[in-house]
């Protein structure tokens, strides 16, 4: 039995996550996939005001499932934070913490690194160490950085690949995760430390994807753009045809800041921005319109419902790199399970290969 099996009980092997996007992954979302023996993060993003509504949800369904009804100690689902948010966001998720136990905590992009330790002890302190804690990273100075600094249980590595928001400089996870790998191991072993687990995320979007984070050193792996075509996403149908629609992400999809400037979510630091599939506002931008003439027609976009989301249309839509992998729409659960099973059929016929 690995780690993650051993912390997260309800679990298989290798472990299928879905990552906390932000009012998409909520109760409906993450306990189907823990359901099916992944582990889901709700993602409360940068406030707290849905929170305990979606914890009861999730105990409400919890109750529903025999395997997760039997999780006592934890509620067997993640949370995951924004941390550029500050200090009130902090002092507002303690308590909860300190109520719900999730079992695991989620942190990403810190306006400044002490945030991190700061949330790390604070939350192993409310929860007496129940609550594991989960941190993203992108690149190979981070990863070292956060194994001193809080020796998280678990270091999320997201390559460039990845839907939504991410470092705007960063490698692919190919070469990523091997080099955090090769240089967290040796720092663990320098300092006496335990090695945090790796999972990996950005671009995985079934079995193959899967199967090869593994074979790069990860003990399990974090989708989100995949489960935008499940129907327990809290997203409109608009966007998720659109993302059903596109293919050849490396082309058809960006990272910037051009929609957060438009929908007005600017506090982000600088390092990142969000990857999504490209649409008539990047193309206008491109050509020189003015933010005051896209965003005015941001909002009438808005008003044309599902239609305001397409190639032709104007939305944000995002979705990491592996889009043209997602072809169909697909029970979270019933994702869950394929890509875990399909990932260990890729391994066995890769090794009887050999
Ligand atoms: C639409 C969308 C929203 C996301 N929102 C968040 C978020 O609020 N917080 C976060 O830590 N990660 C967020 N992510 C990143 C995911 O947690 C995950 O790391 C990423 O989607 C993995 O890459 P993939 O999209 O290629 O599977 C988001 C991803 C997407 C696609």
């Amino acid at each position: 039995m690995d780690e993650l099996q051993r912390d997260y009980p309800w679990t298989k092997s290798p472990l299928v996550s879905c990552g906390p996007m932000r009012l998409i992954a909520l109760s409906k979302l993450t306990s189907e996939v823990s359901r099916a023996g992944g582990l889901g993060f709700i993602g409360a993003g940068s406030d707290c005001s849905a929170l305990v509504a979606e914890l009861e949800s999730f105990k409400g369904l919890q109750t529903e499932c025999r395997i997760l009804a039997d999780v006592k100690d934890v509620l067997p689902v993640g949370v995951g934070f924004l941390l550029w948010a500050g200090e009130k966001l902090l002092m507002e998720a303690l308590p909860i913490l300190e109520k719900y136990k999730p079992a695991a905590l989620w942190l990403f992009a810190p306006s400044h690194p002490d945030q991190l330790v700061q949330w790390t002890k604070e939350t192993r302190r409310v929860t007496k160490g129940m609550t594991k804690v989960w941190i993203q990273i992108g690149t190979v100075a981070d990863a070292l950085e956060i194994t001193k600094s809080c020796q998280p249980d678990v270091l999320v590595v997201q390559g460039n690949d990845a839907g939504g928001h991410g470092l705007e400089k960063c490698a692919g996870l190919v070469s990523l995760l091997p080099e955090v790998d090769d240089a967290v191991s040796a720092l663990c072993a320098a300092q006496e430390i335990k090695k945090p687990t790796l999972v990996a995320a950005g671009g995985i979007m079934e079995g193959r994807g899967a199967a090869a984070a593994l074979t790069l050193g990860a003990s399990g792996v974090v989708m989100g753009t995949r489960y935008l075509a499940s129907p327990e996403a809290n997203i409109a149908k608009g966007y998720r045809d659109a993302v059903l629609k596109a293919s050849d992400g490396g082309v058809t999809t960006e990272r910037g800041k051009l929609y957060d400037t438009l929908r007005g979510t600017t506090d982000w630091p600088l390092r990142y921005g969000g990857r999504g599939v490209l649409n008539e506002t990047h193309h206008d931008a491109a050509k020189g319109m003015s933010v005051e003439e896209n965003k005015r027609l941001y909002e009438q976009a808005l008003e044309r419902g599902d239609d305001g989301w397409g190639e032709k249309a104007r939305l944000t839509t995002y979705a990491g790199t592996g889009v043209g992998l997602v072809k169909e729409v697909k029970s979270a659960a019933a994702i869950t399970k394929e890509v875990r099973e399909d990932a260990i059929s890729v391994l066995k016929r890769a090794n009887s290969s050999l």
